[in-house]
């Protein structure tokens, strides 16, 4: 077989067979197939697709590139949750914590932010002490003896997955289809978890920008998930706006903390609440929405949270100080109305110039900075309200303060967006 042929081949429109699929993940990985043929054959894949089937074929071929996780002998139904990328996203902080309250087994392994999305090891980091590294057998263990371990993507696991997102990041071939579902759907069957959610994001802040593409990628991700016998359910959720109140390391944690002390945003609790029900019925267990919000609420999902911290060598009294950022900026309504518009990405893409998040890989991050909003999409403001404070270490110029006020756009009506807009399943 000659790669260039299978370029041309895959360029010209035609389906590549599971051999040649092979053929090409082994060898990008071996490093015999050189970058630059690996980006001519990823770009033809982003404008000429692929079948289903050329998907599954890729999809397992990543998976057996790393490591894979037996975890069969943690007893009951594991689960796992991945979402697509958003701003302000501290789901998994919340969710998992949430699920082990309710005995159901939670082995997560996340990853970090690049670009405008942040990343939940990057927010467990801003917890002093926290370890994000454990081997294999620490994590089994862990989960066993508290029921919820939370670390860092291992190095071994879905080799070519690590390969080719770094180069799709840097050849504008991310938002495809077919490459995004097989490298989601590669590390959550590498991950060993008996049942997934996948939260899919679209919207100004998501890789996928309208309702139609994200249904097409949650079929995509659901029909792979099923063909290798692990039950998966995709949320199709809102990321036009920042989820939740808070945009930036240690100010999600801060929130995290609140929603599970029962003084978060109505929308957020309830939004977790709603992807508890579903999580925990994957796993097989029917609980009221009354019976989870008093878990969310009443502690139990807090003491997790805090055992998990402890577990991991967090220290559990910086855990509840305050963002020790060196300015608070409010940013203030000029005028009254309804805010109808916090565009996600744009507002992730400046959390990030505050230190917040990475432009390029392993850039450092400073955990203190970000915004926190009072004001949400559908809120009303009136003339003075505080919309935001934004939390820096350097002083903020008149000119960064003016582009923020005109991300915030006010009008005279909007309603609240709702947060789930789809379940595929
Ligand atoms: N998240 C992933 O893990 N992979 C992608 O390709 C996009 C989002």
């Amino acid at each position: 077989m000659r790669t260039v042929d299978l370029i041309e081949k895959k360029r010209d429109g035609a389906e590549l067979s599971a051999e040649e699929i092979a053929y090409l993940i082994q060898g990008y990985v071996a490093g015999t197939i050189p970058d630059y043929q690996m980006s001519a054959l990823t770009m033809a894949i982003y404008y000429q697709g692929m079948s289903l089937r050329e998907t599954h074929d890729l999809t397992n071929e990543m998976v057996k590139s790393g490591e894979e996780y037996d975890l069969s002998s943690i007893p009951g139904i594991k689960v796992d949750k991945h979402s697509t990328g958003g701003v302000g996203d501290k789901v998994t902080l919340i969710l998992m914590p949430l699920l082990a309250s309710f005995g159901v087994p939670v082995a997560k392994m996340s990853g970090r932010g690049l670009g405008h999305t942040g990343g939940t090891l990057d927010k467990l980091e801003a917890i002093k002490g926290y370890q994000i590294e454990r081997t294999k057998e620490e994590f089994i263990q862990q989960v066993k003896t508290i029921g919820i371990a939370l670390i860092g993507q291992s190095e071994h696991l879905v080799k070519a997955d690590k390969l080719l997102y770094a180069l799709r990041d840097v050849t504008a071939t991310v938002d495809s289809i077919p490459l995004i579902a097989s490298s989601v759907m590669s590390k959550k069957i590498a991950a060993g978890a008996d049942k997934i959610l996948l939260d899919v994001t679209v919207g100004q802040g998501a890789f996928m920008k309208n309702l139609a593409d994200a249904e097409k990628l949650s079929k995509t991700m659901v029909d792979l998930g099923r063909a290798v016998g692990r039950e998966t359910v995709a949320v199709i959720t809102d990321m036009s706006q920042p989820l939740g109140r808070a945009v930036g390391n240690r100010l999600e944690i801060l929130e995290a903390l609140d929603v599970m002390r029962g003084k978060g945003r109505a929308d957020l609790t309830d939004f977790i609440i709603d992807l508890a029900q579903l999580l925990l019925s994957l796993a097989e267990k029917q609980v009221s929405l009354q019976l989870i919000k008093e878990h969310l609420i009443g502690g139990k999902a807090l003491a997790k949270f805090e055992a998990l911290v402890t577990a991991q060598g967090g220290d559990l009294t910086d855990l509840y100080r305050d963002s020790n950022a060196a300015f608070a900026t409010k940013i203030i309504a000029k005028k009254s109305g309804y805010i109808s518009e916090l565009p996600a990405m744009t507002i992730g893409k400046y959390a990030m110039k505050l230190g917040a998040g990475r432009a390029v890989k392993g850039e450092e991050l400073d955990y203190e900075t970000g915004i926190v909003f009072d004001k949400k999409v559908g809120d009303e403001v009136a003339v003075g309200d505080t919309v935001a404070t934004i939390f820096s270490n350097e002083k903020l110029s008149q000119k960064m303060i003016t582009e923020f006020e005109n991300y915030v756009i006010i009008n005279n009506v909007c309603l609240k967006p709702k947060e789930i807009l789809t379940v595929i399943s």
